[in-house]
């Protein structure tokens, strides 16, 4: 059969910091300040999330999806040291509610890359309590809606940012300093697990988000070739994988590269692909099928694909983009992985990090003077997508 089960999780992705607007306890926000951002511009009040999310989380209904992934900013819920905003709490238990009374299932990421400004002053994940805080938060986390959430996702794409944060250093804390990258991926690993121990229960599952390429090795005869794809392949959310597969439930997968090693030691990596998004990020949909395939080897556990998206201003690629993917992903499953969702990235266009509010990864097209959303083409194709790959029994 060309569908998948009627249980499949269809939706759309974002993440707090990036949609919600004015998270004045963040890091990232003291980090904009700094002029950090390629196009000058602030996160704002970005797309309002947090006043209009009822208005967003309309479209998503209108898809037909059936899952919203969000994530929670610790630093609104934790904003001082031991300060915890409990209308901070009500309000995200009225997005769950509403997520819930539009039939989507909620997947609540608890950590997607932000910290709240008073951890990053004492250093972040470096400091030595920053596991204890962790806890902290995951506690209060569990306390309020442990009761209401079936899918979460402790931690996005760790290897990533250790990447960004401490050898490219464009991200907080933007120091450069590859022991302190090391020593924060282990951080991280056991941050996965504490929150895997507290959030627990027999009928929730718990994943993490990772950004998982597929490869390709270019000359396979060339050793330089092999030692960089063996080292990056390790030090890389694959690696991460590795580390924390006994305490996950299911993996969330974050697709969106290609990687092409090549025998070049001046280049030895290459992204592009025959077309390529405004990021000049290469589109490569087989790699989905592969990588899927990949991880049920490693761990065989069910996969969810938490992202997976194109920065398309003119709107050119992205509905061929998804269809594809999601063809190879169909295909993955035929070949019996256990697919349990796709969610594509982002519902609407948001604050790209360090890139600012210039890349547009949505299905619908934000106007931030307005903070209107209009859909786009694509919007509709995948409204049809998602109705006719569904099986309706
Ligand atoms: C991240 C998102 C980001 C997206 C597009 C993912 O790696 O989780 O926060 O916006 O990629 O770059």
């Amino acid at each position: 059969m060309n569908r998948f089960p009627k249980s499949f999780l269809f939706g759309t992705a974002t993440s707090s910091f990036q949609v919600e607007g004015d998270n004045i306890y963040s890091d990232w926000w003291f980090w904009e300040q700094k002029g950090k951002i390629k196009d000058k511009s602030r996160s704002g009040k970005i797309c309002d999330f947090w006043n209009k999310y009822e208005y967003y989380l309309d479209f998503a209904k209108d898809l037909g999806s059936n899952a919203f992934r969000f994530s929670l900013e610790w630093a609104r819920i934790n904003p001082q040291e031991n300060t915890w905003n409990e209308q901070a709490l009500n309000h995200y238990d009225k997005i769950i509610k509403a997520v819930k009374a539009r039939d989507m299932k909620p997947i609540v990421t608890l950590w997607h890359f932000t910290l709240p400004q008073w951890l990053s002053e004492k250093n972040g994940w470096l400091n030595k309590d920053s596991l204890g805080y962790w806890q902290q938060y995951v506690e209060k986390i569990n306390k309020y809606f442990g009761k209401e959430i079936e899918y979460w996702l402790t931690l996005n794409e760790p290897s990533i940012y250790c990447y960004k944060g401490f050898l490219e250093g464009t991200w907080p804390p933007g120091k450069t300093n590859i022991i302190n990258a090391f020593r924060t991926l282990n951080k991280l690993i056991r941050a996965h697990r504490v929150a895997f121990s507290v959030l627990k229960q027999k009928d929730n599952l718990i994943g993490i988000a990772l950004n998982l390429p597929s490869y390709e090795i270019k000359d396979p005869w060339c050793i330089f070739n092999i030692l960089i794809a063996k080292i990056l392949t390790h030090y890389s959310d694959w690696g991460f994988l590795k580390y924390i597969k006994e305490s996950i439930d299911f993996v969330g997968i974050n697709y969106y590269f290609h990687n092409r090693f090549l025998c070049n030691p001046i280049k030895p990596i290459n992204f592009s692909g025959e077309n390529t998004s405004d990021l000049g990020w290469g589109i490569y949909p087989r790699g989905i099928y592969e990588v899927t395939k990949k991880t049920y080897q490693i761990c065989r556990k069910p996969i969810m694909i938490t992202e997976n998206g194109i920065a398309d201003h003119k709107d050119q690629y992205r509905a061929q983009y998804i269809k594809d993917h999601i063809d190879w992903l169909l295909k993955a499953t035929q070949e019996g992985t256990p697919v349990i969702g796709y969610l594509y990235w982002s519902l609407m266009d948001n604050f790209e990090w360090q890139e600012g509010k210039i890349p547009r990864f949505g299905l619908l097209e934000m106007n931030y003077q307005t903070l209107e959303a209009k859909p786009r083409e694509s919007f509709e194709w995948y409204k049809r997508i998602i109705k006719s790959y569904r099986s309706i029994l």
